[in-house]
C-alpha cells in the first residue's frame, strides 16, 4: 500500500472579539438581513493587535498537536494571506512559540486556497518519505485588509486559525487524503488584489492602502463553476460518485455559492458544511476551522466522505478528498 499522509490531529482558534451584523449596520450603509440573506453570514471574530496571525496559529497549533498527540513534527507550515509582517514569514515564528526547535517552517500565500495548496505540499513531503509528520495552520487576521468603509467586504471577512497534523500511514486507513488537485490562473488576478504594500506598489510610490478590492459578482460566479469542476475531477481521482459523498466541507465564502454547489452537483444543501454563519469568510483559514466545527458538531462523523473544495483570489482554487478518521475530540 503506498505511503500517505493521514489526519490525526485537529485544532482551531477564534479571538474573543465578536462583531455582529448590527455593529456593522450602525457604521455603514447596509443592513442585518442584507449580510444575512446574501451571505449568510451573522458575525465574525475579530483579532486585537497584540494578538495577531501568529498568536491565532500557535492556539489553533497547539490543540491540533494535542489531539494528535504530539510534541514535535518534522514541519510546520503556515497558510495565511495576512503575515503578522510583509518580512519574515510567519511560520518560523509559529514553531518557535510552539517550542518545536529549529523545525523548518515557511508560509503559504494561495490566499482562500492556501490551506489545499498547504495540504498538498504536506502530503508531498510525507510522500516522498522527507516528512513523518507535519502541523498544517490555516491562520488570518483578514480583517486587517478590510477597508472599514467599504460595504462590499467589510460584513464578509473575520479572522480565526485551524490547524491540522498530517502523520505518515496508509491509503486506505480513515484519514488518508486521497487526492489533491489544484489550478491557479493569473489572467484572473484581478478579480480579488491589496494592491498596497506589495511590490509593485511600493515601486511606483503609491500611497494606497493596503485594503482587499473584491470583484463580487464575477469572483462568485466563477466561484461556483471552478468549484464543481474540480470537485468532479477529485471524485473521478478517487472513484466515488457524487451520490457517496457525506460532505462538502469547502472554503467558506458564501453560504450561497456552497449550496449552489451542492445543487449543481446534485446533492442536498445540507450535504454543505456552512460554519461562516458564526465566523464569515476567514480565507486561508476558513477550510480547517470548518472541519474543526464539523467534528465538534458531529455534521463530520467517521467513515464520512467529505470533500474540501476551495477558490480564491490568484485566482486559485482546488480539492482534496478523504474518508473522515475516528479523532480525539479537540
Ligand atoms: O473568499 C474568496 C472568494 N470570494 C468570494 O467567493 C466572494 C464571492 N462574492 C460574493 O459572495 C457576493 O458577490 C457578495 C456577497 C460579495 C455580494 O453579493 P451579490 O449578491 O453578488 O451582490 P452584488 O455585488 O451583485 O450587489 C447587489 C446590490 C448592489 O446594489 P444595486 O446595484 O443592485 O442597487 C450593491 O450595491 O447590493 C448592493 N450591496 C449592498 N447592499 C447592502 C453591495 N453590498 C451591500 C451591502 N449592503 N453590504
Amino acid at each position: 500500500m503506498a505511503r500517505s499522509a493521514v489526519l490525526c490531529g485537529l485544532g482551531s482558534y477564534l479571538p474573543t472579539r465578536v462583531v455582529t451584523n448590527a455593529d456593522i449596520a450602525a457604521e455603514l450603509d447596509t443592513t442585518d438581513e442584507w449580510i444575512t440573506t446574501r451571505t449568510g453570514i451573522r458575525q465574525r471574530h475579530v483579532v486585537d493587535p497584540e494578538q495577531c496571525t501568529s498568536g491565532l496559529a500557535v492556539a489553533a497549533g497547539r490543540e491540533a498537536l494535542d489531539s494528535a498527540g504530539l510534541d514535535i513534527v518534522d514541519y510546520v507550515v503556515v497558510a495565511t494571506t495576512t503575515p503578522d509582517r510583509l518580512c519574515p514569514a510567519t511560520g518560523p515564528t509559529v514553531a518557535a512559540r510552539l517550542g518545536l526547535g529549529t523545525v523548518p517552517a515557511f508560509d503559504i500565500s494561495a490566499v482562500c486556497s492556501g490551506f489545499l495548496y498547504g495540504l498538498q505540499s504536506g502530503r508531498a513531503l510525507i510522500g516522498a518519505g522527507l516528512a513523518e509528520t507535519v502541523l498544517l495552520i490555516g491562520a488570518e487576521s483578514f480583517t486587517s485588509l478590510v477597508d472599514p468603509a467599504d460595504r462590499g467586504t467589510r460584513p464578509i471577512f473575520g479572522d480565526g486559525a485551524g490547524a491540522v497534523v498530517l502523520r505518515a500511514g496508509a491509503a486506505d486507513e480513515p484519514g488518508a487524503i486521497l487526492a489533491v488537485t489544484l489550478h491557479s490562473d493569473g489572467t484572473e488576478a484581478d478579480l480579488i488584489t491589496v494592491e498596497g504594500g506589495g511590490a509593485r506598489a511600493r515601486l511606483g510610490g503609491d500611497p494606497t492602502p493596503a485594503y482587499i478590492r473584491m470583484q463580487g459578482r464575477s469572483t462568485f460566479v466563477t466561484a461556483v463553476t471552478r468549484m464543481e469542476e474540480v470537485t468532479r475531477h477529485t471524485l473521478t481521482e478517487v472513484g466515488w460518485t457524487v451520490n457517496e459523498v457525506d460532505r462538502i466541507a469547502g472554503h467558506q465564502a458564501n453560504a450561497r455559492i456552497l449550496h449552489s454547489l451542492a445543487k449543481h452537483l446534485g446533492l442536498p444543501a445540507e450535504a454543505a458544511i456552512t460554519h461562516l454563519r458564526e465566523v464569515g469568510n476567514t480565507a486561508g483559514a476558513s477550510i480547517p476551522l470548518a472541519l474543526h466545527h464539523g467534528q465538534r458538531t458531529g455534521l463530520l462523523r467517521p467513515g464520512h466522505r467529505v470533500v474540501l473544495p476551495a477558490f480564491g483570489a490568484g485566482a486559485t482554487w482546488g480539492a482534496a478528498a478523504l474518508t473522515w478518521p475516528n479523532l480525539k475530540q479537540p
